[in-house]
C-alpha cells in the first residue's frame, strides 16, 4: 500500500528498529485488547526521539497519510486500532520510553509517551513519591495513551483523573511543529489551555510525545478490606460515612457485584472469595497512611468497618492480614475485564452519573434491559465513588459473539446510552470515545458540542491524517 520511495525515506529516518513493512511485525498491533476491533496498516513507525516523530508528522502530511498513535494497545473503544482501509501507519510510542526528569522536591517527573505506568510508578517509588493513578492495565498502558484517555482507573476519589495529574505536555501536531507546553506554570493565561485540549484529545490532533506528571508523597503503609454488602445504595452510603470519618484516608472504593466476582473466580487461576457466605455486592476499599503520627491503617479501617457493621451498611468483612493478601483482594478487582474477555460475549458501557444517582440508576437500568432483552445479565462494577461503573451486558449462553453484538448487542448498547444521557451522564467516563462510540456519541450529543469538537479538530488537524476514524462524528 505504501509508495516505495516515502517506505525508503521513513526507513532511513528512522532505522530498523524504528521502521518496518513487515506484515508479521505489524501483525500484532492491528487488534485491540478486547479483540473487537481488527484493521490494517501500511508500516509500523517506532520513533526512538521526538525529532523522528516530527520527521514522521512531517511526511505523513505531506504525503497525506494517515496516523494512529499507539501506545500499550490496551484501549477498550478501539482508539488505537487502525481502520479497515490499510493506507495508515500506526506510530508506536514504546521506543520513547524516557523518564526525562524525576524532581522530588517539586513533586514533578517528566516522562516520555512510551513510558509504562508501572515503571513510572516504581521510579517514583523509589524517591519516596508515587505518581497517584492506577489501573488493572499498569503493566502495558503507556503515559501517551494515558494522558490521550484522560485515564481513570482505581486511585481517582482523592487525586482525580489523568487530567487533574497533568501539568504539562508535549506534542507534535498534525503539520510536525512541536507544541512545547512542558513547563509546570502554576499561573499561565496565554488564552486556550492547549496541555488540557491534547488530554482526551485521542490522538485526534496530535501526537502526545511527553507529560509533565505530578507526583505526591509515597504512602507509609496502607489497609485494605473486601466487604459484603446488600446494594449500590449501601455500597454509597458506606462510602459516605467513611469519608467523613477518616478524611482523606480512603483512596479506593471499588464496588464488586457477585457476578463479577464469580467470573473471576472461574476464570483466573489462583484466586479465592475473601468472605465466607454469599453476597450480591462487594466492596474493596483501600485506607492509607502517609504520616508516621497517624493511626495504623488496619487499626482505623477496622475500628471504622466495626461501626459500619453496626449500622448495616456492610453484612460482612474481611480485613487483609499481609501485603500479599493486600495484593489478592485487589488482583480479585483488577481481573473483571479479563475474567469477562474469557467468559463470553458481553456490551461494555463505560459510563457515569452524579455519584448521588449511581444507586438508583444501576438498579433501574438494569432492570430495564434485563427486561427489554430477555437472556441478558448486567453487571455493572467499579468506581462508585467517581459515579462510573462499568455498565456491563452478558450474551445470553450460546449466541454467536459477533452477530449478537451487531443485533441485540447494539440494541442493548442505545438503551443504556438512552438511559444515561436521559440521567444527565456521559457514555464515556473514562475510557474514551475511540471507534467505539463514535457514532453513539454523533447521535446522543447537542449540536454545540459536535460543532466546536468538529470545529477544533478541523482547525488542527485540516488534512485529516490524525487516527481518523476515531472520536470525532
Ligand atoms: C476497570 C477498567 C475496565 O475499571 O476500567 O476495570
Ligand atoms: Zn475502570
Amino acid at each position: 500500500m505504501l509508495d516505495s520511495r516515502v517506505a525508503e525515506t521513513l526507513s532511513q529516518i528512522l532505522g530498523p528498529k524504528g521502521f518496518t513493512t513487515d506484515a508479521q511485525d505489524i501483525a500484532p498491533w492491528l487488534t485491540d485488547w478486547r479483540a473487537l476491533y481488527t484493521g490494517k496498516a501500511s508500516a509500523l513507525a517506532s520513533p526512538a526521539s521526538v525529532a523522528e516523530v516530527q520527521a514522521v508528522m512531517r511526511f505523513a502530511a505531506e504525503h497525506q497519510i494517515p496516523i494512529v498513535p499507539q501506545g500499550g494497545n490496551s484501549s477498550m473503544v478501539g482508539g488505537a486500532t487502525p481502520d479497515a482501509r490499510g493506507d495508515a501507519i500506526i506510530l508506536s510510542t514504546r521506543r520513547m520510553n524516557a523518564i526525562r526528569s524525576l524532581d522530588a522536591q517539586a513533586n514533578i517527573v517528566v516522562a516520555e509517551a512510551g513510558v509504562i505506568l508501572a515503571n513510572l510508578h516504581d521510579a517514583a517509588r523509589a524517591q519516596g513519591r508515587r505518581f497517584p493513578l492506577t489501573l488493572g492495565a499498569r503493566g502495558s498502558a503507556t503515559i501517551g495513551g494515558l494522558v490521550s484517555t484522560n485515564a481513570g482507573g482505581t486511585q481517582v476519589l482523592r487525586f482525580g483523573t489523568m487530567r487533574k495529574l497533568v501539568l504539562g505536555v508535549e506534542a507534535v501536531l498534525p503539520d510536525g511543529q512541536i507544541y512545547e507546553g512542558l513547563a509546570a506554570l502554576k499561573k499561565d493565561n496565554r488564552g486556550y489551555d492547549l496541555t488540557q485540549l491534547l488530554v482526551a484529545a485521542e490522538g485526534t490532533l496530535g501526537v502526545v510525545t511527553a507529560a509533565s506528571l505530578r507526583l505526591v508523597p509515597d504512602i507509609l503503609d496502607r489497609a485494605v478490606g473486601w466487604l459484603g454488602v446488600e446494594s449500590p445504595e449501601a455500597a454509597l452510603s458506606l462510602l459516605q460515612r467513611l469519608e467523613a470519618e477518616s478524611g482523606e484516608a480512603i483512596e479506593s472504593f471499588e464496588l464488586v457485584p457477585d457476578g463479577s466476582l464469580q467470573l473471576v473466580l472461574q476464570h483466573i487461576p489462583g484466586t479465592r472469595a475473601p468472605l465466607g457466605g454469599a453476597h450480591p455486592w462487594h466492596v474493596l476499599v483501600e485506607y492509607v497512611r502517609t504520616n508516621a503520627a497517624a493511626v495504623a491503617p488496619e487499626v482505623a479501617l477496622e475500628a471504622l468497618l466495626a461501626t459500619a457493621l453496626e449500622a448495616g451498611l456492610c453484612q460482612d468483612a474481611a480485613l487483609a492480614v499481609s501485603e500479599v493478601q493486600a495484593d489478592a483482594f485487589w488482583k480479585l478487582r483488577d481481573s473483571i475485564s479479563e475474567a469477562e474477555r474469557a467468559h463470553g460475549p458481553a456490551m461494555q458501557h463505560d459510563i457515569s452519573v452524579a455519584v448521588e444517582d449511581m444507586p438508583r440508576f444501576i438498579r433501574e437500568a438494569s432492570l430495564a434491559v434485563e427486561r427489554a432483552f430477555p437472556g441478558v445479565s448486567v453487571n455493572a462494577y467499579g468506581h462508585l465513588g467517581d459515579g462510573n461503573v462499568h455498565f456491563h451486558v452478558r450474551a445470553p449462553a450460546g449466541v454467536n459473539g459477533p452477530e449478537w453484538r451487531l443485533s441485540t448487542g447494539k440494541a442493548a448498547s442505545h438503551m443504556v446510552y438512552d438511559l444515561v444521557t436521559a440521567a444527565g451522564g456521559s457514555i464515556s467516563a473514562e475510557h474514551g470515545i475511540g471507534q467505539m462510540k463514535r457514532d453513539e456519541l454523533g447521535r446522543l450529543s447537542s449540536p454545540a458540542r459536535l460543532t466546536a469538537l468538529r470545529a477544533i479538530k478541523s482547525a488542527l488537524d485540516p488534512k485529516g491524517i490524525m487516527n481518523p476514524g476515531k472520536l470525532i462524528p
